[in-house]
């Protein structure tokens, strides 16, 4: 599995297991939070530029907080998402880094 976040000044590898909210701390990459990783602030949301079917669907609850905050159909919570497919690149960024 390689998971890329793209910053402005390269992209970073993320390892290790857990939400991509997870990893990306994990490897010293800030998320916005204001729930702590409860699924509700949406401060999370990264866009998924590659790789979107190796995560884990998103469940009715993350769907619902998407739609409220408008977001479009290559963005997922990253705290409430993992990657399954072990053997994908998943490429992803946020309008902060
Ligand atoms: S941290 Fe609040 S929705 Fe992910």
């Amino acid at each position: 599995m390689t998971v890329l976040a793209k910053t402005r000044l390269r992209d970073r590898v993320l390892s290790g297991h857990g939400t991509l909210m997870g990893q990306c701390l994990e490897a010293g990459l800030p998320v916005a939070s204001s729930c702590s990783g409860r699924g509700a602030c949406a401060r999370c949301a990264v866009s998924v530029l590659a790789g979107m079917e190796a995560l884990s669907k998103p469940d009715t609850h993350e769907l619902l907080v998407l739609a409220r905050n408008g977001y479009l159909e290559q963005v997922r919570l990253s705290c409430q998402c993992r990657v399954w497919d072990r053997s994908a690149m998943v490429l992803i960024t946020t309008g902060y880094w």
